[in-house]
């Protein structure tokens, strides 16, 4: 794509990734791409804010040359040294080796670590402001947000917001603002994004979204580094950050289970129905013919995590032994949940499962239920009323 004016002299210069499929690592699945938003200011300092994945320099050095010469610019801004938007930055340097950098201080430690060269790095702290001409830029830390070296990037003149990883989704798109595009698609991988990237850092990103407000700072536009840009909803995405953040949840629960002969999954279905039958909306999941991405944004907003295994060899399946292990890490705040599962002459999966979602802070509800071979009425009667209770307690 080519680059668009988002604001008057202010360039989309980035580029848009429609093959992503896997997002630093094998577990977030962008199955609607990506894009790494660069962005370009036109002013008496020409500045560059954030570059893209260095397999896409090419592109990104195209755009900025349809707007001006790359060698005219004057300042580059790092606000996250993550290789999806520095892998560029020593291409672009090689035409701009005088060029002023403004970074953290552990975002100059990351660039050198990454790429060795000795730059005009400029560390800046919250607060800190540099004049580019009729315009302004001020910096606010912002670590762990997604790395402990990010940084957002405030225009005052603009009311426009740059706050790389935040508030971005991983989606190609031709149209390039969120009233361009169906909202549902853009909040739903807003969504995913958030709960596959953001979710450990919950706590943070609320004190984030505090302090910008407290800085009295006024948002129009918010231009992230990945997926399309907020002009006419950026209150939508920082309320929505901040329901997120703070783990409010929906009257959900979401079911994840694995099966060897179909026991378990049978009592997965008796569990729906309990829940069901208390209003209570359900996602079911079968781990091994699922997207975990996608399981996990579901989890993010739903109260209740049931997950269920048959025992294989004394312990759980070992697609849920995958999935728990990335539940833990991504820390889901404020959920209760309960384990089931059927087993044959030894058990061993629930009593598993049970120590990985109390591990991930789930507040368990009931003993897990174990169900030897197949389970009879009576037993897929205590399932449902497993979920009934779980239901009532959403
Ligand atoms: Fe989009 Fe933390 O990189």
């Amino acid at each position: 794509m080519s680059a668009r004016e988002i604001k008057k002299g202010i360039y989309w210069v980035g580029a848009v990734d429609w093959n992503k499929r896997e997002f630093h690592g094998p577990t977030y699945h962008t199955h609607r791409g990506t894009s790494y938003n660069s962005y370009l200011i036109i002013d008496e300092k020409v500045t560059l804010v954030d570059a893209v994945d260095e397999d896409f320099v090419d592109i990104m050095l195209e755009n900025i040359n349809s707007v001006i010469d790359v060698s005219k610019i004057d300042y580059v801004v790092v606000n996250h040294v993550e290789p999806d938007h520095s892998g560029a930055f020593p291409k672009v340097m090689e035409h701009i080796p005088n060029a002023k950098v403004f970074c953290s201080a552990k975002g100059k430690d990351g660039m050198k670590a990454h790429y060795f060269g000795d730059y005009d790095y400029n560390i800046v702290k919250t607060g800190d402001v540099v004049n580019i001409g009729k315009r302004s830029l001020k910096f606010i830390e912002a670590p762990m947000l997604h790395w402990p070296d990010s940084m957002f990037t405030y225009i005052e003149e603009e009311k426009l917001l740059m706050p790389n990883d935040a508030f971005g989704q991983h989606m190609a798109f031709s149209h390039i603002f969120d009233d361009e595009n169906d909202m549902d698609v853009v909040m739903n991988e807003a969504k995913n994004y958030y709960a596959n990237i953001l979710m450990p850092f919950s706590p943070l990103i609320t004190k984030k979204i505090d302090e910008i407000v407290n800085m009295g700072l006024e948002i129009d536009m918010i231009a992230p580094s990945h997926g399309i840009i907020w002009r006419t909803h950026p209150e939508k995405i920082i309320d929505t950050y901040l329901k997120w953040a703070k783990g409010e949840t929906e009257r959900k629960a979401v079911i994840v289970y694995d099966t060897m002969w179909g026991s378990t999954t049978k009592m997965a279905h008796a569990i729906l129905d309990g829940l069901v039958s208390e209003g209570v909306e359900v996602k079911l999941y079968k781990a091994s013919v699922s997207d975990i991405t996608h399981v996990i944004g579901d989890i993010l907003d739903a109260k209740a995590l049931l997950v269920g295994s048959s025992t294989i060899n004394n312990t759980m399946i070992a697609t849920i032994g995958y999935f728990l292990e990335e539940i833990i890490g991504l820390k889901p705040r404020g959920k209760i949940g309960a384990s089931f599962g059927s087993y044959g002459w030894g058990k061993g999966a629930v009593a598993n499962i049970e120590k990985k979602m109390k591990e991930m802070g789930i507040k368990l509800t009931h003993e897990g239920l174990q169900i030897k071979y197949v389970p009879t009425e009576e037993d897929l009667k205590k399932c449902y009323e497993l979920g009934k209770e779980i239901g009532k307690m959403i």
